[in-house]
């Protein structure tokens, strides 16, 4: 799946709409995600926080576990966008559990449906850990 300028913009745009379902009483901080499949399918999450705070998920884990869950394990791209006009990076967990899938992920960060930066996962994480020599 080539990650067209068409899809670039439908994936952000998907990001945003993720945020509507953040659960974040806590910190106040949205984060909306979408997936972009090889196969062109799209999947959504966002950020859900927990009064445990350490089980809080983050949007980028949330929306994994949706399409690996149901069987797209083969995941081309990820946009990321929040509540606060920032480009915001994904935790470094999340770098290492999206590596799992693709260490070459393209990794959208929106402001906005114009302005954006793509990303590889591998600048991003450059030494992801591997059970494999
Ligand atoms: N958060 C994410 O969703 N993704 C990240 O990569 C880092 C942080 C969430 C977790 C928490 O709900 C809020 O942002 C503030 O940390």
């Amino acid at each position: 799946m080539i990650l067209t300028l068409k899809n670039i913009k439908k994936l952000i745009k998907a990001s945003f709409e993720s945020q509507e379902y953040a659960y974040s009483p806590y910190s106040g901080f949205k984060v909306g995600a979408a997936i972009l499949t090889r196969s062109g399918k799209i999947f959504k999450g966002a950020n859900i926080e927990c009064a445990s705070f350490s089980l809080t998920l983050c949007a980028e884990r949330t929306v994994t576990g949706k399409a690996v869950s149901e069987g797209y394990n083969d995941i081309a791209a990820i946009a990321i966008s929040t509540n606060k006009n920032y480009y915001a990076f994904p935790c470094g967990a999340c770098r290492q559990f999206l590596s799992e899938f693709n260490p070459e992920l393209k990794i959208i960060l929106a402001k906005s449906l114009t302005d954006y930066k793509i990303f590889n996962l591998k600048e991003l994480l450059p030494n992801n850990f591997t059970l494999k020599p």
